[in-house]
């Protein structure tokens, strides 16, 4: 196709400012549809975690084939032999994709240059210091603009604060010599991946786009309309930024209102559970949200921060978040408060008392224990005097952290196990446990998930949390 002006001017700039030249042709907008309608459009995913694979799964479900690559040499290996890590995603859909020639894993980010698409999915955590950790991003979009080729699509998925794309990754790209809009297209889309959710899939959940400019949204749009249900086209990459980052400060926040009515309605005889359940019949203008220990996951206690972070940029502060963020991560506290009482009443110190904590993964049925405030409560609780010990169907020891190393492995559920114990903490209401069952064997249950509400025979065993 002739190319327009602006162009070839780009081109030629790009030219001078270039350490490199990849020789391959820019395609046209037609080109590209058809390779999407085709196909043949080759996808590269770059972090093949919780959001990475299951969006290989979704590509390589509409018929493209998907490149993954991760610097993880351990979970490249682990895929090419046919294994899965992540609990949702089986080991039998790795290989058949593998055998059928749809998807391969690689470290090589040569091999990047042969992909039409390059989405990113790498992790956008926290500094010590609680600022954005945009090292993961930023090394990404090194590597991709070392093997960048005219005419790929580059698209962000990492959560993270309105302006990334723009300000961030474009540059970085650009210093491959070749231009955004021109010799190359950029866009963010926002990953809304909830691990352990049957009812909804990567496919089924509307997919916000925002592009760079009109060709890179045209074209980035194209790409996931052919892999998901829907695609909702916005004018920008900050207005799909900042629906990411609202999705989840409007859940940090409501979670931390619930958290803190359940201590006063702890205090006034009230249970907060049947409030919510009763709220909840009102058939408009509200949403119930459910309290809990502490938030965990990779998300909800993190991302709001990359908005406050980015806020004082513009002399504000972001009172809601960190009120919500204040409030949420002294849950864990009030979790040992309650057991402290709890065994107080019971004539026994906390100091020296074994405790058996059910559940580390972060939220129910899933293995993830990133951000997990069980891990908190085993911490708080040791350093306390207390001997704690851990269950968890899907977890059956503790990984080392970044920030944690509590070299424990999952204590066998069985009726003996329970009754040595003093107190059952249930952090994570996992399917897989029989609360009935748990009730009776324990000496004291300390629920925090409302898992033991259907519980009939025991109840002044049980406090809740
Ligand atoms: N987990 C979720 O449920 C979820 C939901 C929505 C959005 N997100 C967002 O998606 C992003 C990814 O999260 P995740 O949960 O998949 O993380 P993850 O830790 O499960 O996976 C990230 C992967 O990226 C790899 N990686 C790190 N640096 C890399 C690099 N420079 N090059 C290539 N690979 C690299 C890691 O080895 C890992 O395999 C984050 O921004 C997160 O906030 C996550």
């Amino acid at each position: 196709m002739a190319k327009t002006k602006d162009e070839s001017k780009a081109e030629s700039e790009s030219h001078l400012r270039g350490h490199r030249r990849p020789s391959r042709p820019l395609l046209s907008d037609n080109q590209w549809q058809e390779a999407i309608r085709r196909r043949s459009a080759h996808v590269g995913i770059i972090g093949l975690g919780y959001v990475g694979l299951p969006l290989m799964r979704t590509f390589c479900g509409a018929g493209f084939t998907c490149l993954g690559f991760d610097i993880d040499q351990a979970k490249v290996e682990k895929l090419t032999a046919g294994k899965s890590y992540i609990k949702h995603i089986p080991s039998s859909l790795i290989k058949k994709v593998m055998a059928e020639g749809k998807f391969r894993a690689t470290s090589d980010p040569k091999k990047l240059r042969d992909c039409d698409a390059i989405v990113i999915c790498v992790p956008t955590p926290l500094t010590k210091m609680r600022e954005p950790d945009m090292s993961y991003v930023q090394s990404t979009a090194h590597l991709i603009a070392d093997h960048l080729q005219r005419g790929q699509l580059v698209v962000l998925e990492s959560t993270t604060y309105p302006g990334t794309t723009r300000e961030l990754v474009k540059p970085i790209l650009e210093s491959s010599g070749l231009h955004a809009g021109h010799d190359f297209f950029l866009a963010f889309s926002p990953e809304r991946e909830d691990p352990g959710r049957t009812d909804h899939t990567t496919e089924t959940i509307p997919k916000v786009v925002g592009g760079m400019d009109a060709r890179s949204l045209r074209i980035a749009a194209a790409l996931y309309g052919a892999a998901v249900h829907r695609v909702v086209p916005v004018s920008s990459c900050e207005v799909a930024e900042a629906a990411k980052i609202l999705e989840n400060v409007y859940r940090c926040v409501n979670i931390a209102l619930i958290n803190e009515l359940k201590m006063l309605f702890d205090r006034m005889g009230i249970d907060v559970w049947e409030v919510v359940s009763a709220a909840s019949t009102k058939p408009f203008g509200f949403q119930p949200f459910y309290p809990g220990p502490g938030l965990g996951g990779h998300c909800i206690p993190i991302d709001p921060f990359y908005l406050t972070w980015k806020a004082r940029q513009f002399d504000m502060s972001t009172r809601f978040i960190e009120l919500a963020g204040e409030i949420n991560t002294s849950m864990p506290e009030y979790v040992v408060q309650r057991v402290a009482e709890a065994l107080n009443e019971r004539k026994k110190a906390l100091n020296g008392s074994r405790i058996l904590i059910l559940g580390l993964a972060y939220k129910k049925n899933v293995d993830d224990i990133r951000e997990s405030p069980s891990i908190e409560l085993i911490e708080m609780l040791k350093e306390r005097g207390a001997k704690v010990d851990y269950n968890d169907p899907f977890v059956p020891r503790t990984p080392r952290q970044r920030e944690h190393n509590l070299n424990l492995i999952s204590r066998k559920l069985t009726a003996a196990t329970v009754r040595a114990h003093d107190c059952v903490i249930i952090a994570t209401d996992h399917s897989a446990y029989d609360y009935e069952w748990i009730v009776r064997h324990s000496r004291l249950v300390v629920d925090t998930r409302n898992a033991t509400g259907k519980v009939k025979s025991g109840r002044s065993k049980i406090v809740k949390a």
